[in-house]
């Protein structure tokens, strides 16, 4: 039984929610029964806020890749498309069908176990969204590997850390990659760099991409068609344990040094599925795209394991969205008929900048529904792919959760949750998100703000830090007692709906009034003629913080007078006197880390004309934007 067949009203949901809350073991055991297990649980569950000991579905047996291929095989289904992937170049695609795809992956599960991989070892899977990324995905999950994806666009220093810090026994690579305009990313050569120092790496198995030739160690190094050319194509899945560890993800930390956050197989392949499900009104049949790269949650729980649980076909693409133009998209959307398509504010912030005409020759009637997550979505952006993209057809679902939440904690429903543009409006069926004071007090009622902490466990909650169970007790758990808490601040309208407004050290103290950077910056946006826009607290004698906007136009636009009082008019508007920025940098782009975050730490330090200590940027997507910001400002 779906939940959303039955509900078709605010009111409706309102009520089965409460039951999900109400009796939250026997919703997530009927949940549960969405997936084949060798050996059902005997307890659902077990979790302990302040040692951070959280188990789901205790003693069950279960196989994620056999429930993401072979059941569907059983059942009958085995010639449905799995996989549709797109290349970076526009006449290049192929697809997988769930037999191909189940052989491909038996293949390479038997390659690794004869590399010696077993049960609970680490994988690092250093590649671009290549087919074999999500089949070494999967490979790894049949066979009790712990795979740790690093997204392929981290530099050799980066990969070894993490490959360090989880002791990484082989490393899965390609000889090149492409993505957009670049045609060399040197995948093998960084991968080189990094093993010179990862003594726990005994083989390199490396994907022909591209042909580029690329320097084999003949000790070591390992194709991946040579791999797989002897072996057989039948590999039995392994049994694992619900809380055994299916994988390791890396995630920023504020200390700089990048934290491992271990998922388990169990709770986190029902989360993922059902939520998979719900959220995307995936039917089976449709074709559903999530934009994500593998390096991301996103496209861990969003691309391989949610959709392929539930039979779905799920588009991965290989390239940008501006490659060859701006329209590649959409031109994806016509190509492959998708039906839900799921991305980032910020992919949509770039292609607005550009004006509708890279749309307006496109069908995209087979669009159903759009998903956004990531970031906080502004109105603008959020009406832009409203009425340009879905043809004011399409609900859309603004998903919030986190790397550590496995999966969707706050979302609409589509066609059921009234939406509001900018908030991730209601919570998921079992989860009870509450907002406290920075006491820990929890704030009831309506039209409040706080800190965003989540009470109780769902069955997707991340289990620890790979290796430093402390820092996980630490950063989660310790400075709230009895909740998770998440990092993000937000705030509950009058309604009760939930508006995220980022991260708690990106809200402002202006003159005794907590201001989040988000919400100015939607203010800003809204304001004629703004692409984007960034802001941050500087030191101010008076009022304790100032705010400082960096905010870029729309392409062909020049700041003059006119711009600058319609920003501080929006925000006054929107927000109030209180909440108008100090001071208003106009700069050609912002300086965004590879997953499309701003690095605000960087604008921080430029609003305070601070120019020499800006720390490290070599996570920047381009940290040639740094020099160009402080140039424009001189
Ligand atoms: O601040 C929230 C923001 O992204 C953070 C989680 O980042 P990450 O672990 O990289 O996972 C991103 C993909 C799930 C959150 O703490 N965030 C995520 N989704 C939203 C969001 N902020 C506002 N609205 C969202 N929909």
């Amino acid at each position: 039984m779906k939940i959303n067949d039955n509900i078709d009203s605010l009111e409706k949901y309102k009520i089965s929610y409460k039951k999900s809350i109400q009796s939250s073991e026997n919703f997530w055991d009927e949940k549960a029964e969405r997936l084949n297990w060798y050996k059902k649980w005997n307890k659902t569950k077990s979790s302990d806020f302040v040692k951070g000991e959280i188990e789901w579905f205790i003693g069950g047996e279960i196989n994620a890749s056999y429930n993401c291929l072979d059941r569907h095989i059983e059942n009958g289904f085995g010639n449905e498309i799995a996989i549709i992937w797109e290349g970076n170049d526009p006449d290049h695609s192929r697809s997988f069908t769930y037999n191909e795809l189940l052989k491909k992956v038996s293949e390479f599960a038997n390659a690794l176990k004869d590399l010696n991989v077993k049960k609970g070892d680490r994988v690092c899977l250093y590649m671009q969204m290549i087919p074999e990324l999500a089949i070494a995905v999967l490979a790894c999950a049949r066979i009790g590997a712990v795979h740790s994806v690093v997204f392929g666009a981290f530099s050799s220093d980066s990969l070894r850390d993490r490959i360090n810090d989880s002791k990484c026994k082989v490393l899965v690579t390609q000889d090149t990659g492409v993505r957009g305009e670049k045609q060399n990313i040197f995948m093998k050569k960084n991968a080189d760099n990094a093993v010179k120092e990862t003594p726990s790496i005994n083989h390199v198995i490396v994907v022909r991409r591209t042909g580029e030739p690329v320097h084999m160690d003949n000790k070591k190094d390992i194709w991946w068609h040579e791999a797989i050319s002897n072996v057989s194509s039948k590999c039995k899945p392994e049994k694992m344990s619900s809380e055994d560890p299916l994988f390791i993800l890396y995630t920023s930390g504020s200390t700089g040094k990048p934290k491992g956050v271990m998922h388990t197989t169990g709770g986190y392949l029902v989360y993922a599925s059902y939520t998979h499900e719900i959220v995307f009104d995936y039917k089976p049949g449709d074709i559903y795209w999530c934009t994500a790269d593998l390096g991301w949650i996103t496209g861990h729980s969003y691309i391989v394991y949610g959709p392929l649980s539930n039979r779905a076909t799920t588009l991965m693409f290989e390239g940008v969205p501006n490659y060859p133009d701006y329209g590649r998209f959409w031109e994806i959307v016509d190509k492959h008929k998708v039906n839900q398509f799921y991305t980032a504010p910020t992919a949509l912030r770039a292609l607005m900048k550009e004006g509708n005409k890279w749309v307006n020759n496109k069908d995209l009637r087979s669009l159903r529904l759009l998903g956004t997550v990531g970031e906080p979505i502004k109105e603008p952006e959020w009406n832009w792919y409203s009425r340009i993209i879905g043809k004011n057809n399409c609900p859309i679902v603004d998903t919030w959760w986190q790397t550590e939440t496995g999966g969707i904690l706050i979302t609409p429903i589509p066609n059921v949750t009234p939406t509001k543009p900018g908030s991730a409006t209601f919570p998921f069926f079992g989860i009870e998100p509450v907002l406290l004071t920075d006491e820990g007090e929890e704030i009831l009622g309506n039209n409040v703000s706080g800190l965003l902490a989540i009470k109780n466990s769902w069955p997707g909650q991340m289990r620890t830090i790979y290796g430093d169970h402390k820092r996980f007790i630490d950063v989660y758990f310790s400075k709230f007692p009895g909740y998770y808490f998440t990092g993000d601040g937000a705030k509950r309208d009058r309604d009760g709906y939930y508006w995220i407004t980022g991260r708690v050290d990106d809200i402002l103290c202006v003159s005794g009034h907590n201001i989040g950077t988000a919400e100015v910056e939607g203010a800003i946006g809204k304001a004629n003629g703004v692409a984007e826009a960034a802001v941050v607290g500087y030191t101010h004698d008076v009022k304790g913080h100032a705010i400082c906007a960096f905010v870029t136009l729309m392409t062909g636009l020049e700041p003059d007078d006119m711009i600058y009082n319609q920003i501080l008019d929006s925000v006054t508007k929107e927000i109030g006197p209180h909440a108008k920025p100090d001071k208003i940098h106009f700069t050609p782009s912002l300086p965004k880390t590879r997953s499309g975050k701003i690095m605000r730490r960087i604008l921080r330090k430029i609003s305070e004309g601070d120019f020499e200590n800006l720390g490290d940027i070599t996570t920047l997507a381009d940290p040639g934007i740094v020099k160009d910001i402080i140039s424009s400002l001189r």
